[in-house]
């Protein structure tokens, strides 16, 4: 059973292959790696995903190009990267607590009051010497490599019942977190209950009462509509999660060196215009938000909340040398750029 299996799934490999590889007029032939995204064209990874695939075509002379699919066209982010990994898409934006379910180490940078800024995040998404291990980790047994890491604002929890200030505002309180343990640990901690859930999901769910609330940027907030179906948004400030790039491991092995050194080249470009497209995006939704009626509050007691997720961050840090090691990169980087 197991080898057929291989078999359906290599000719399914190969069918999907066939379809995005285009003649050349020079010779040779053309691939267009899919990307995928659960946001919408607005977002500024949907921008920079564009722009990397007009300057991998320019710089691999037409033969490599990306289209992205953005408002989840090819799924949400858990079941695209099981797709990812078969190599029927090569490349996708995933958020990093989705990757805990494949190598649980990748839970440091999830937690909830990791990073004290975002530049301490920029600091840290920019070592390569201490991320190395961790963006290979999947390679062997899944084929996904991780190409690169970005800022994705930092979240905050809304809902449509109250503006949340203290921990006990949260009780009773039914909220979206992404589908990963950490997620549903770090909601709980903080007072409400936790539902785990694809991000598409989430707007519908709002509005027909499933959930009262859940937590975001400001910019996707107002991009994904939810600012008219949770009205209030409250800085709880507890979590700056990271966006990974993912490849298909395979895919990357088989481009020639030439072409995979080009693509390689072109990330610290993608991962600059991501992160600087973020604080502009995040900052322009805010009076939009505003605009239809949402409310902000900055009167929060994150003290309080820190204090309720701290064990857990602990004892989840302290699991193993691999999660310590990041976590001391982490502090590092928390050093240089203290929250403002
Ligand atoms: C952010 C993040 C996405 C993620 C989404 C979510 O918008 O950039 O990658 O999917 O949050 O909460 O699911």
């Amino acid at each position: 059973a197991s080898l057929r299996q291989r078999d359906s799934s290599t000719a399914k490999l190969l069918a999907a292959r066939r379809s995005q590889q285009h003649k050349l007029s020079g010779g040779g032939t053309k691939t267009v790696f899919k990307l995928a995204f659960n946001q919408t064209e607005d977002h500024p990874q949907y921008v920079a995903g564009v722009e990397l695939g007009k300057k991998l075509e320019e710089a691999t002379d037409g033969r490599y190009s990306i289209r992205v699919y953005p408002n989840e066209q090819l799924g949400g982010q858990a079941d695209v990267v099981q797709n990812l990994s078969n190599g029927t898409v090569e490349m996708m934006w995933i958020a990093a607590s989705i990757l805990e379910g494949y190598n649980p180490d990748f839970v440091v940078f999830n937690l909830p009051y990791m990073f004290d800024s975002t530049e301490a995040q920029t600091q840290v998404l920019s070592d390569t010497d201490l991320l190395s291990d961790l963006y290979t980790s999947l390679e062997a047994s899944k084929s996904i490599t991780v190409l690169t890491g970005v800022n994705a604002g930092t979240r905050n929890v809304y809902n449509s019942k109250r503006p949340i200030r203290t921990p006990a505002d949260m009780q009773g309180l039914k909220v979206r977190v992404q589908q990963s343990d950490s997620q549903v640990a770090m909601i709980e901690a903080m007072g409400a209950t936790a539902s785990p859930m694809n991000f598409g999901d989430v707007y519908s769910a709002m509005q027909t009462g499933v959930l009262d609330g859940a937590e975001n940027n400001e910019a996707v907030y107002h991009s994904m509509k939810h600012d008219e179906v949770a009205k209030y948004y409250s800085y709880t400030r507890h979590l700056l999660m990271p966006d990974y790039l993912l490849i298909n491991s395979k895919t990357l092995a088989g481009m020639d060196e030439a072409d995979r050194e080009a693509l390689l080249g072109l990330l610290p470009e993608v991962q600059t215009a991501a992160n600087d497209g973020m604080v502009e995006f995040a900052n322009k939704s805010i009076a939009q938000s505003e605009a239809i009626g949402a409310q902000f509050n900055d009167d929060v007691d994150v003290a309080a909340f820190k204090a309720l997720v701290a064990p857990q961050n602990l004892a989840s840090v302290n699991q193993n040398d691999a999660r310590i090691k990041l976590y001391e990169g982490v502090q590092a980087a928390n050093q240089a750029h203290p929250a403002k």
